[in-house]
């Protein structure tokens, strides 16, 4: 990638639907009574690998001219058992919150993913659902994972997570509903709420507790019906960042996305640019089915380096890669630490930023739980994305500030969260070329 300037003066770009809202719009519809409306679905490969899932176990769903999606609900107990195997493609959430789904149904399952899926822990949800009397195989804890028919209701639960993951609390969520009595999961504050708000939406009751200003107890009794829904889906803050972090770095650039999700437990990359000093402003905020959106407005900015306070890394833990081409730019030093989870997404995603940072010039420190990066001057090189969507957009946008061409090796994964991501950052100015999995920006 190439920028033809570094300068693309003032911008309006659109980020498309939420991934997390996505999934889990989709699953609830599916199970409620009656055709829900979804407006703003993130069509790209996560989410369509969870819809497809769903369609095989009898969901029907129809896409409009207007690109609503509407999903005819079969009811809680209407799935039907699925002919093949369920492949959930690249996505973690899909197949963890599917997990919980079927944990509780009346027939066998067996969820598959892609290379990076495989090698994913999914004992974290494995646990759990087997002391809620699922019977679930893996592959070391791994996916494939069996699970077994359940003859009559799940055990109701009392459980702490042992993870701070909220497709871990979302699959427990899921699985709770369909338990022969009131669940209760103590998870931390932070953790994105997107199901529970999502359970007002379809009328589910639940009831948070604060247990003190870091944890929280949900209780959730199981429930006959979910009522059908209309959902409007915000734009998707995680994939808004990396346009966000290009006018940063960019000089005398401004930038206006539009009907953002500014749900607080997702804006942790806000508070860590602003940190650093950048310039972002919310306007025009309101609320869409129980999620708050806004307009953000953005400037070219000078960053300083900061040490992300621990308490931000679960609210801004997709977001690090692309803080970290912001750190690259930074006066300073950048430092993370306590976010080892990093390491089991999409791909290492400490190693893969580490790795390709040095390959651009940057001073780069790793640590077992974190990152390092000092703010330097980006130069040119071939950096590996990992098949990571979000190592891949990362480096495209180090080429809004870096002397010389990057080329990105294995990017096709992009289209599993921000289909439209090319299109935009070339709105912006980048210039590049495709060539099977290479970008060469
Ligand atoms: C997600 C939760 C987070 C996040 C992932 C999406 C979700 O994962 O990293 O991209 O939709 O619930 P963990 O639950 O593993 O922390």
């Amino acid at each position: 990638i190439k920028l033809q300037s570094n300068i693309f003066n003032s911008k309006v770009c659109v980020v498309p639907g939420d991934k997390s809202i996505s999934q889990r719009a989709i699953i609830l519809a599916s199970i409620a009574e009656g055709v829900s409306t979804i407006d703003n679905f993130l069509f790209a490969g996560d989410p369509i690998s969870t819809l497809k899932a769903l369609s095989k176990l009898g969901v029907k769903y129809t896409i409009t001219t207007e690109n609503l999606l509407l999903i005819e609900g079969v009811g809680l107990y209407g799935l039907k058992a699925s002919d093949g195997t369920l492949d959930l493609g690249n996505s973690g959430t899909g197949m963890r919150l599917m997990a919980g789904l079927l944990a509780g149904q009346s027939f066998n399952s067996v969820l598959t993913g892609d290379e990076s899926l495989s090698i994913r822990p999914m004992q974290r949800v494995v646990t759990p659902l087997e002391i809620m009397g699922a019977n679930i195989s893996s592959n070391n804890g791994c996916a494939p994972l069996t699970i077994k028919r359940r003859k009559g209701l799940l055990k109701a639960i009392n459980y702490k997570l042992p993870v701070d993951s909220a497709q871990l609390e979302s699959c427990l969520l899921l699985a709770a509903l369909y338990a022969d009595g009131a669940s209760k999961i103590i998870s931390k504050q932070s953790l994105r709420n997107h199901t529970l708000n999502l359970f007002n939406v379809f009328n589910l009751n639940y009831k948070v507790e604060s247990l003190d200003s870091v944890y929280k107890e949900i209780s959730i009794n199981p429930t006959e019906k979910l009522t059908s829904a209309k959902i409007k889906i915000p734009g998707d803050i995680s994939s808004a960042v990396f346009l966000i972090v290009a006018c940063l770095i960019s000089k005398n650039s401004k930038l206006k996305l539009l009907d953002v999700g500014i749900n607080s437990t997702r804006t942790g990359a806000i508070d860590v640019l602003k940190l650093m000093g950048a310039r972002i402003n919310f306007e025009n905020v309101r609320e869409m089915n129980g999620e708050k959106v806004a307009d953000i407005l953005v400037a070219s900015s000078s960053l300083v380096g900061v040490n992300i306070p621990t308490e931000y890394v679960l609210r801004v833990i997709d977001e690090i890669p692309i803080i970290l081409i912001a750190a690259s730019c930074a006066m300073g030093k950048t430092t993370v630490k306590g976010a080892k989870e990093l390491r089991y997404k999409e791909s290492d995603r400490i190693t893969a930023m580490s790795k390709g940072l040095s390959t651009l010039g940057i001073t780069v420190k790793e640590f077992s739980d974190g990152i390092e990066v000092e703010g330097g001057t980006l130069l040119g090189g071939c950096v590996d994305s990992y098949s990571d969507h979000r190592i891949a957009m990362s480096f495209v946008i180090a080429s809004f500030a870096a002397k010389e061409d990057i080329i990105i090796k294995d990017c096709k994964n992009i289209l599993t969260s921000f289909p439209s991501f090319l299109t935009e950052v070339k709105k912006l100015g980048a210039c590049f070329v495709e060539e099977e999995d290479l970008i060469e920006v």
